[in-house]
């Protein structure tokens, strides 16, 4: 193995226990809010799809109003992917809990919220779980600060600092946007070894966190990730309790930098009598 690869996953390793050791907690994150105009002249084509995005999800219109232009982008483009998931999974009711693994410091939790409370229910519970929460980003915030500003404005919404692979709850749908596949990329990431373990987390995941009858809905950045996803899940105890709905292209039109980045997205129905 390279010395370098070997020199970032201890350096990962450290930073991970250090941040973890801390916990580190400073009040008074705020987003600031940025005029959207100039982007939008600039960026006309993408005007009428922003309008029609915020008429069918009304708490975007919301959220723009306390964001930066960087954040609202992403969370338009989140609404998009998570409607694009939805459509793929022929689903629109009787969904009320959900997880969403992975929040990172909770920044999109504005648009999987806004869809998911339209097009699910009303009365959308949120749970959001990081298990890299403590991470000190800029301005001297963790993700947790940050996480819990985002969450404020969200109703039935809990951010969970801890690990996915222990955690217990039930969710009727479970959101995991660009998990690690590839160790590789968890390295880059700046992800621990440690905690690196996926085949062991999606079997958790769907056995002791998704309901009968549930879904799993996943993005990845390339195909190659997409297919090592599907390789995991199709060990006979997991495919023989879940159904593939189905994989796409998922537009994201929202970037400041064009061309735009297209991921890959895929869902699972958890079979009622498995
Ligand atoms: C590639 S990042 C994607 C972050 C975010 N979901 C997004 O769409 O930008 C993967 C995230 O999943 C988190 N993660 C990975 N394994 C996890 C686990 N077992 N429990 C909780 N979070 C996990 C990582 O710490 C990281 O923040």
């Amino acid at each position: 193995m390279p010395v370098l690869s070997l020199w970032q996953q201890w350096r990962n390793q450290v930073d991970f226990t250090i941040n973890q050791l801390i916990q580190w907690k400073r009040a008074g994150y705020q987003d600031t809010w940025e005029d959207k105009t100039p982007f939008f002249e600039e960026f006309d084509f993408l005007k009428a799809t922003e309008a029609e995005l915020v008429e069918r999800y009304p708490h975007l219109r919301t959220m723009e109003q306390r964001s930066s232009l960087v954040r609202y982008l992403m969370n338009l483009n989140r609404a998009l992917v998570c409607e694009q998931l939805l459509t793929l999974a022929k689903s629109e009711t009787h969904y009320s809990t959900m997880l969403e693994v992975g929040i990172k410091n909770g920044e999109m939790l504005d648009g999987l919220w806004a869809v998911c409370h339209e097009r699910l229910s009303q009365d959308v519970s949120l749970t959001g779980i990081e298990c890299d929460m403590w991470r000190i980003s800029d301005g001297l915030h963790s993700r947790w600060d940050k996480a819990q500003y985002y969450s404020q404005h969200l109703p039935n919404t809990s951010i969970i600092a801890g690990d996915a692979g222990q955690h217990h709850g039930r969710y009727d749908l479970i959101w995991f946007f660009l998990p690690f596949v590839f160790p590789e990329t968890a390295d880059a990431w700046g992800f621990p070894r440690s905690l690196y373990h996926p085949a062991e987390l999606f079997e958790h995941l769907i056995t002791q966190c998704l309901n009968d009858g549930g879904l799993l809905l996943v993005t990845h950045q390339v195909d190659e990730e997409a297919q090592a996803l599907r390789a995991l899940l199709s060990t006979p105890a997991l495919s023989s309790s879940l159904q593939h709905l189905g994989t796409m292209e998922l537009s994201q039109p929202f970037t400041t930098h064009h061309p735009q980045h297209v991921h890959i997205g895929q869902v699972w129905r958890k079979k009622k009598d498995a």
